[in-house]
C-alpha cells in the first residue's frame, strides 16, 4: 500500500512536471559529446543543432565532457553552466538533458527501450557499445542510462542540407516508431559542416561568464586590447607533427576552405614560432594604432614574460587570466578589438565564428603566408 501511493505520487509529479514541457510528437535527439574537448565538442553541437532542425526533432543539449587532471572518469558540465538555453530556442526545439531525462524520458523513453544509435558496429560485436571506455561510460551513467540494444543507422548521415536525408531519416525512423533517437557519438560532421557555421549565433554565455570576462577586462588598462591564443601543449606539437600529410588537420578549413581552396596547412600555421608572433602582433598593434593591451588565452606556455619584453618599447603590455579557465578565456577573446588565432585549432575556431556574428575582426598565425599575400589580396579582412 505504502510502496503504491509512493509510485502514484511520483507519477503525478511527473505529470506535473511534463506540462512545462509539453511533448514533442516528432521526437527527440539525445547524444553523447563523446569526441575531444570543447572546441570539437562545440563544432558538434552547431552540427547536432542543424541536424535536429532538418529532422525536426527536438535537441536534448547535452552537458559538456570535460577532463580534469588524474581523474579517471570525464565529468559532465550541465550544458547550461556555460550557455543560455533561451537563445537557441530562437532557432530551433531545444531541452537540457537533465530536463529530460526528469520530465520526458519517463514517458517517451523507457528502460526496455533504450536503444543506442551509431553509423556501423563499435568494436568486435554487432553492437554500438555505447557505454564502451571513458567518456561514453562516465557519461550515460551520469543519467543512469543503460541500453537494451544497438542500431546501425549507416549509410544514412547527417548533411541534411542534400541528399533529401532529413526525409531517409524520417522514413526509416518514423518519431512515433522511434520517439527518441540517442547516439552514442555526435550527430555532425567535425569540423562543423559551412552550413552549420552561422548557428554560432544562437550561443550566448551565461551572465555568470560573461560577467567574469567584464570583470576581468576592467581590470586591465583603459582602451582597445588584442586577444590572442596560443595553442603550444605538449599534444598540440604532436598533432602538428602530422601536417605535411594531413594539410586540412583539425579546424583548417576555417582559413583554407573546406577544399583546401585557399592553400595548404603549414608548420608555422599550427606552432607559430616567438619569431612570427611578435612580428605579427606588432604588425596588427601598429595598423590599429588605439591597443593598449594584449591578452593571451593559451592552454600551455602564454609567453607572458617575451611577449612583455618584445613589446615593451611600444608600450603594450600583456595578460592573462589570473585562473585556468577556457571558457572565461573564450568570453574575452570573443570582446577584444581584434583577434590572432591558430588556423588548426577549433578552440579559435570557436572564438572566430563568435567574433564574426558580431562583425568583429579575426586574422590567424602566419595565414596566408607571406608568399601568398600579394596574389590574395582579397582576404584582407583575414590578414591585417
Ligand atoms: C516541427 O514540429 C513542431 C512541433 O514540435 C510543429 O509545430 C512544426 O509545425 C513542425 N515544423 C515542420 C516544418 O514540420
Ligand atoms: C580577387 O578580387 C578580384 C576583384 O574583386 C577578383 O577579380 C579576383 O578574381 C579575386 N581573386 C581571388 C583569388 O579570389
Amino acid at each position: 500500500m505504502y510502496l503504491k501511493l509512493i509510485t502514484y505520487f511520483t507519477l503525478v509529479f511527473c505529470i506535473n512536471n511534463s506540462k512545462a514541457h509539453e511533448l514533442d510528437t516528432n521526437g527527440y535527439i539525445l547524444y553523447c559529446p563523446c569526441m575531444g574537448r570543447f572546441g570539437n565538442q562545440a563544432d558538434h553541437f552547431l552540427g547536432a543543432l542543424g541536424f535536429a532542425q532538418g529532422l525536426n526533432r527536438t535537441l536534448v543539449l547535452p552537458p559538456w565532457v570535460e577532463y580534469r587532471y588524474g581523474e579517471p572518469k570525464s565529468i559532465q558540465v550541465p550544458f547550461d553552466t556555460y550557455f543560455k538555453v533561451e537563445p537557441l530556442r530562437e532557432f530551433h526545439k531545444v531541452i537540457t538533458m537533465e530536463e529530460f531525462m526528469r520530465d520526458i524520458a519517463p514517458i517517451e523513453w523507457p528502460l526496455n527501450e533504450r536503444i543506442s544509435f551509431c553509423y556501423t558496429n563499435r568494436g568486435d560485436d554487432n553492437n554500438c557499445n555505447a557505454k564502451y571506455g571513458n567518456p561514453f561510460g562516465p557519461f550515460w551513467d551520469t543519467f543512469d542510462v543503460d541500453f537494451v540494444g544497438s542500431e546501425f543507422y549507416g549509410p544514412l548521415h547527417y548533411d541534411t542540407y542534400n541528399h533529401d536525408m532529413a526525409r531517409q531519416w524520417k522514413d526509416k525512423y518514423p518519431p512515433n516508431k522511434w520517439p527518441v533517437l540517442a547516439f552514442s557519438g555526435a550527430p555532425a560532421a567535425f569540423p562543423v559542416q559551412a552550413e552549420n557555421r552561422h548557428l554560432h549565433k544562437y550561443l550566448k554565455w551565461t551572465d555568470t561568464y560573461e560577467t567574469r570576462a567584464d570583470d576581468f577586462i576592467t581590470s586591465m588598462p583603459k582602451g582597445a586590447f588584442i586577444g590572442i591564443h596560443l595553442r603550444n601543449g605538449i599534444d598540440w606539437v604532436r598533432a602538428c607533427e602530422h601536417i605535411p600529410e594531413s594539410p586540412n588537420l583539425f579546424a583548417a578549413a576555417q582559413c583554407l576552405g573546406y577544399r583546401n581552396e585557399h592553400g595548404v596547412a603549414t608548420p608555422d600555421m599550427c606552432l607559430p614560432t616567438k619569431e612570427t608572433i611578435l612580428r605579427q602582433l606588432k604588425r596588427v598593434i601598429k595598423k590599429l594604432q588605439t591597443i593598449k593591451s594584449v591578452f593571451v588565452a593559451s592552454d600551455s606556455n602564454h609567453l607572458i614574460r617575451e611577449l612583455k619584453t618584445g613589446l615593451e618599447r611600444i608600450k603594450v603590455d600583456v595578460y592573462k587570466y589570473p585562473e585556468n579557465s577556457p571558457h572565461v578565456d573564450l568570453v574575452i577573446l570573443g570582446k577584444a578589438h581584434h583577434f590572432i588565432g591558430n588556423c588548426i585549432s577549433s578552440y579559435s575556431a570557436f572564438v572566430k565564428r563568435e567574433r564574426d556574428a558580431k562583425g568583429l575582426t579575426s586574422s590567424f598565425w602566419a595565414f596566408p603566408s607571406e608568399k601568398d599575400k600579394t596574389k590574395r589580396a582579397n582576404v584582407s579582412h583575414l590578414e591585417l
